[in-house]
């Protein structure tokens, strides 16, 4: 949706809401993982970017510590006072608005209640981190309308914080720091165990594409748990052998080799993708920073390879709009984004071929599940920010 259009909008929609014109607006980006599956919470490295979709909060202050919230995409409005900060049931989304308040508050910060207005270009529960895209906006927000600053890496963690404690799921570091940090036309070294990242080129000639399956996400939660306590089992016996091994990030296939016997199988499996995957994310770096496009491409497919049989994160129709991609014009590779189960995937396509990629991929798609797909280009984006600020209203 075009810049200024988005901006009427939702100033439109803002007044129709809540009778008043917004003094701000706020954004904050979602994110597609070029390299990396569930190597985040493993304390290893991953290649991201944040994409030119986004989640926009516009608002007005209030004086009264009262937050009141609705948003242009889902049904419903919802209220919190900032002195009792309940979960929401009837409007879970609300939720991650709703933890960034409680701890940012519980971290000493003095929040400003404010009526909001959301909209999201992000689809939903697709894997390209529309919740922590939330939060991250709410984070900027109660910033912009408050005396204080606080540091964008700072702003990930506790938003990732917000999200391990308040909403209860057990992600990494990765969505919210893609949303927090993510820099224009540039992809993202991102170092999990030091919270830290390197600038890396975008691969001239290649584009990103996002090709969405439409197919609903299941058992996101209670399987991520489970991988999470898998990876979690292999550190605890690989640390009797070697006590430097304190995260799957410090383990080699050597040391994992030498011990499959004391390690249960499914345990072995999901160590051996996640040590594989963190050298892919450093080779994937490499390969495209090289414009070895080919060889990224490999990489990539390595990656959906070890995700459906090692990792076992891959849903049917994740391997059925792969194969639609196999072949199709100008492309080197494709890999599953996000945490898996349905979702995404992510294609390096060449430039110029992007068109006829996407015509021949929707349409096997199709034909092979019956449901319409989304294939789409991305552009890497820059981390959260303003998008109107008080003084400029
Ligand atoms: C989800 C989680 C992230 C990360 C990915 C998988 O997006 O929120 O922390 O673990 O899955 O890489």
């Amino acid at each position: 949706m075009d810049f200024s259009v988005r901006k009427e909008l939702i100033k439109n929609r803002f007044e129709n809401q809540f009778s008043n014109t917004p003094e701000i607006i706020v954004q904050a980006p979602g994110r597609v993982d070029l390299m990396g599956s569930h190597t985040d919470y493993n304390l290893g490295y991953v290649l991201t970017q944040a994409i030119d979709r986004n989640t926009w909060i516009a608002a007005r202050p209030r004086q009264d510590k009262i937050v009141r919230i609705a948003s242009l995409n889902v049904e419903g409005t919802s209220e919190f006072h900032l002195d009792d900060i309940q979960h929401d049931t009837v409007n879970p989304w609300t939720n991650y608005v709703r933890g960034v308040a409680d701890i940012l508050q519980k971290e000493g910060y003095e929040l400003t209640g404010f009526d909001g207005l959301i909209h999201s270009t992000i689809p939903f529960g697709s894997g390209l981190s529309s919740s922590a895209a939330l939060e991250v906006a709410s984070a900027i927000l109660f910033e912009a309308l408050a005396d204080w600053e606080i540091d964008p890496v700072q702003i990930a963690v506790l938003c990732q914080r917000a999200e391990n404690g308040f909403v209860g799921m057990n992600c990494g570091i990765l969505d919210q720091y893609s949303s927090a940090m993510g820099v224009a036309n540039s992809v993202v070294l991102l170092d999990c165990r030091s919270i830290t990242h390197e600038i890396k080129p975008i691969a001239d000639g290649v584009q990103v594409m996002i090709c969405d399956t439409k197919a609903e996400r299941a058992l996101t939660g209670s399987e991520y748990s489970e991988r999470r306590a898998q990876c979690e089992e292999g550190v605890r016996i690989l640390s009797q052998f070697y006590p430097e091994i304190r995260s799957l990030r410090d383990a080699t296939l050597g040391q994992l080799a030498a011990h499959k016997a004391d390690i249960p199988p499914v345990v072995f499996k999901r160590c051996q993708f996640i040590i594989e995957e963190n050298q892919r994310v450093l080779d994937m770096a490499a390969a495209l920073a090289d414009g070895r496009h080919e060889d990224a491409g490999q990489l990539a497919l390595r990656s959906f390879d070890g995700a459906r049989d090692l990792y076992e994160i891959v849903s049917s129709e994740m391997i059925a709009m792969k194969d639609a991609i196999t072949g199709a014009p100008g492309v080197f590779g494709a890999r599953g984004a996000g945490a898996g189960f349905g979702g995404c995937l992510v294609a390096f396509v060449r430039e110029g071929e992007i068109d006829t990629f996407s015509s021949e991929v929707l349409k096997k798609y199709t034909d092979f599940t019956g449901i319409d797909a989304d294939v789409y280009p991305v552009i890497a984006a820059s981390g959260a920010g303003l998008v109107l600020s008080r003084s400029h209203n």
